[in-house]
């Protein structure tokens, strides 16, 4: 059985078997694939395009999307094994996902990081856990990878510019006044990898570096796949001639646990928002963004509402490539 857990362990044939799904069903192709069929949606953090696209995507394939809050609406689970459960957690994960499994045809997870020890959160314990328990298939919906939004980004990317292979793709940092999630930024890197793609991640200094294991990867697939992969801590340098410039805010990984001091480092960053100046500086690039943004401080008015901006088009292929991946899913 394939879980969808991370792109690492899908190949480029395999992603662009799912994006061209994903662009019939933009065209209008109609599937009942998930007939007489459910998945349910466990969020452990807020949503709004992920929740709503799942759940419509999979009425509109004619199946039953059940949403769980573990915690506020189901019950807080645990998922340290050999423990003694006197805390709060009510039900084990082993339970959990075998009860679900037996209800259900999919499951799928957003379990974003505790941001307390990246060394705890980069184990992605909470999603290999519903992996091992559960007999369906298992979605990734955002823990420290974000696939789903791999897959719409990489979609939105080819509708725009055709064959990504050989473009300038800039990842850049941009500030945030809280730290948030490498998950977007470490999908950026894979999905823009594994497409060949020439890659600069610009952060502000080593102490933004993503993962190893994510650097790793996209140095990896840039040598499998015939792209390229450098670092640059230089703004001016790292958006000229880019085609496309994918921005994300994160938390300084050395920093995770320590965010009172982190956050004195980061504000000396707000320079890095993403404003007309310097996407003057790109190839007539086009720019995105995951979404949810806050404007005028990862990017300007300006740069949202540009004609270049394309984090719309992103937001609605999260429909149709969820479409995709649960029917690709559902039909192994
Ligand atoms: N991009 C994304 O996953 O959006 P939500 O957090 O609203 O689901």
């Amino acid at each position: 059985m394939k879980h969808f857990l991370s792109t690492i362990d899908w190949d480029q044939q395999q992603l662009q078997h799912i994006i061209d799904l994903a662009k019939d069903y933009k065209a209008g192709l109609s599937s009942d694939a998930l007939k007489g069929k459910s998945i349910a949606l466990l969020f452990f953090n807020p949503s709004l395009r992920t929740r709503t696209s799942f759940e419509l995507g999979s009425w509109q394939l004619g199946g039953h999307a059940v949403v769980l809050a573990p915690g506020k609406d189901a019950w807080p689970l645990e998922f340290e094994f050999g423990t003694t459960m006197l805390d709060d957690a009510e039900e084990h994960i082993a339970e959990a996902a075998q009860v679900l499994s037996r209800y259900c045809d999919m499951i799928a997870i957003r379990a974003f990081p505790k941001f307390q020890d990246w060394q705890e959160d980069r184990q992605d314990k909470v999603i290999k856990a519903f992996a091992k328990y559960a007999s369906v298939p298992v979605i990734n919906m955002e823990t420290i990878t974000h696939p789903c939004q791999e897959l719409a980004h990489m979609q939105a990317i080819e509708e725009k510019i055709g064959k990504p292979q050989k473009k300038k793709y800039l990842l850049t940092w941009t500030y945030h006044p809280k730290p948030l999630n490498t998950a977007v930024a470490n999908s950026s890197l894979l999905i823009a990898s594994k497409f060949g793609m020439d890659i600069t991640l610009l952060c502000p200094t080593e102490d933004y570096l993503l993962d190893e294991r994510y650097l790793n990867a996209a140095k990896n697939f840039s040598a499998e796949y015939g792209g390229s992969f450098q670092v640059s801590h230089d703004i001016r340098t790292a958006y000229k001639d880019a085609d496309i410039v994918y921005a994300k805010s994160w938390g300084a990984l050395p920093y995770f646990g320590q965010w009172e001091k982190e956050k004195s480092i980061r504000d000396q960053y707000q320079h890095f928002r993403v404003d007309e100046e310097k996407m003057a500086l790109t190839n007539g690039g086009l720019f995105s963004h995951c979404l949810p943004l806050r404007r005028n401080v990862k990017a300007t008015d300006a740069v949202m509402d540009a004609d270049y901006c394309f984090a719309i088009d992103e937001a609605e292929n999260r429909l149709h490539a969820q479409k995709a991946l649960m029917t690709t899913l559902i039909n192994n």
